[in-house]
């Protein structure tokens, strides 16, 4: 069986259950492609991340990014788990509001908002906005002098010149990267600095993010050591104290048997036992650590289910298995060459008896989901599904070939709730506007 299957993933019918549900009865309620969330591993990994923190009686904040999956469901169920939120747009924001989500537990992320975007989470009343370059304080700056009655936390966002062993297509620590602040050049301190210079600015902390799908401890280590090294200059410096520590997200996940990731747990313990450690040596008052995961959070409780259809076979070479959905539900294979692993929804235990190219069905060459698949014997109109998709899959979802979105449900404790309509092909058009010539 799929290591990632569990025997309590199967009904009775031996069909794969997603929070209780049959996935067969998924595929037939709502149709497919569907993505579809088992709710109660959401709340449980939350409270993995949680854990150590408690033990060990840090003060800290769990912030989910949502970047990796936005919708008004699932800041509900942020706020049901009384988590903070990271918004990284206008528009995040704006589902966050709809949501009910509380502002005050929003951090507003970004290498480029708009005026427009500052303004809108200043009046919102924002948490924390994460401060990336000197532009957006120049925005900041004029934004409060139109808003004279308000005020804001900041984080201040370095560079921590750490590059963690990831994908270098998402690593962001290092020195040459579009986010935050430099170290060496004096650019932090400058910015700092500028900070302080404004009243209606309170500067709460200091924030670095090294990368994401990350393995290993070393980089949160190496980042938290930094995070306390900066904390301890800019005290003697400039009598800054800073009261949070903010380490990023990045934490890995298990997509295929290639993947080794760590708990959460020990993720956690490694940043907490170096923020200590950093803290004593540097002789500072311990501060708040502030985390934020979003694939670790929702990657693996998220499933595609997909329906079989047409096959091609080619003497010599794999046959093409193509599904009813692909690059337009989940870019990451085409982007990134991301890997994930698959059961049949009737039998996740079925044995495996060839290896295929499982194709997308959208018009690009490009549009292979898994150009090495192995599968059970199948037919067209079997429902595959793909696992640990919850993560950047839907967030990242097209209209490419005018192809409608999935729908997206969300399942727990054996009921079904659809908390995203698939999109119809009148919602396709509804922008669109008519073009004639006199
Ligand atoms: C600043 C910041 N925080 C958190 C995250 C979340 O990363 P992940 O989804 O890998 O946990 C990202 C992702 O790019 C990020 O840029």
């Amino acid at each position: 069986m799929n290591d990632q299957i569990k025997a309590s993933d199967l009904n009775a019918a031996g069909h794969l259950q997603i929070g209780g549900v049959d996935t067969l009865e998924l595929a037939q309620q709502f149709g497919t492609p569907l993505i579809v969330y088992d709710v109660a591993q959401i709340r449980q990994q939350i409270q993995r991340f949680r854990d150590v923190f408690q033990e060990e009686q840090v003060q800290y904040e769990v912030s989910y990014a949502s970047k990796a999956f936005s919708s008004v469901a699932i800041y509900q169920v942020m706020n049901q788990e009384h988590a903070h939120i990271d918004v990284v747009s206008g528009g995040e924001l704006a589902t966050a509001q709809k949501a009910g989500f509380p502002m005050a537990r929003v951090s507003f992320h970004g290498n480029n908002k708009s005026l427009a975007e500052l303004e809108m989470a200043v009046e919102a009343g924002v948490g924390t906005i994460i401060v990336d370059n000197f532009h957006e304080i120049d925005l900041l700056k004029q934004v409060l002098n139109d808003h004279p009655a308000s005020h804001v936390d900041v984080q201040i966002r370095i560079t921590p010149g750490i590059a963690a062993h990831t994908n270098s297509y998402i690593a962001t620590g290092q020195v040459d990267s579009k986010f935050g602040f430099d170290l060496d050049s004096g650019q932090a301190d400058e910015a700092l600095k500028q900070l302080l210079a404004i009243p209606a600015i309170h500067v709460t902390g200091i924030h670095a993010h090294i990368g994401s799908q990350i393995f290993d401890v070393q980089g949160f280590e190496g980042v938290a050591k930094k995070l306390v090294q900066v904390a301890a200059d800019w005290q003697r410096q400039y009598d800054f104290t800073t009261h949070i520590l903010n380490v990023g997200g990045g934490f890995g996940i298990k997509y295929s048997s290639e993947d080794h990731p760590i708990h959460p747990e020990d993720f956690v313990r490694a940043i907490v036992d170096m923020v200590k450690k950093s803290i004593h040596e540097q002789k500072l008052e311990m501060p708040a650590i502030w985390i934020e995961p979003g694939r670790s959070i929702v990657g693996p409780a998220g499933y595609t289910l997909y329906t079989i259809g047409s096959r091609k076979n080619i003497p010599g070479l794999l046959p093409y298995v193509s599904v009813d959905g692909g690059m337009g539900d989940n870019i990451r294979p085409a982007l990134y060459d991301a890997k994930y692993e698959t059961v049949l929804a009737k039998d996740p235990q079925a044995p495996i008896v060839e290896n295929v190219r499982l194709a997308g069905k959208y018009c690009e060459s490009g549009d292979i989901l898994s150009d090495h698949q192995p599968l059970p014997r199948t037919q067209p109109g079997d429902i595959l599904v793909m696992l640990d998709t919850g993560a950047y899959g839907y967030a990242m979802a097209s209209n490419y070939n005018r192809n409608p979105r999935p729908a997206v449900v969300f399942a727990e404790n054996g009921q079904a709730h659809l908390v995203i309509k698939r999109e119809s092909y009148a919602d396709l058009t509804y922008l669109d506007l008519d073009y004639q010539q006199d």
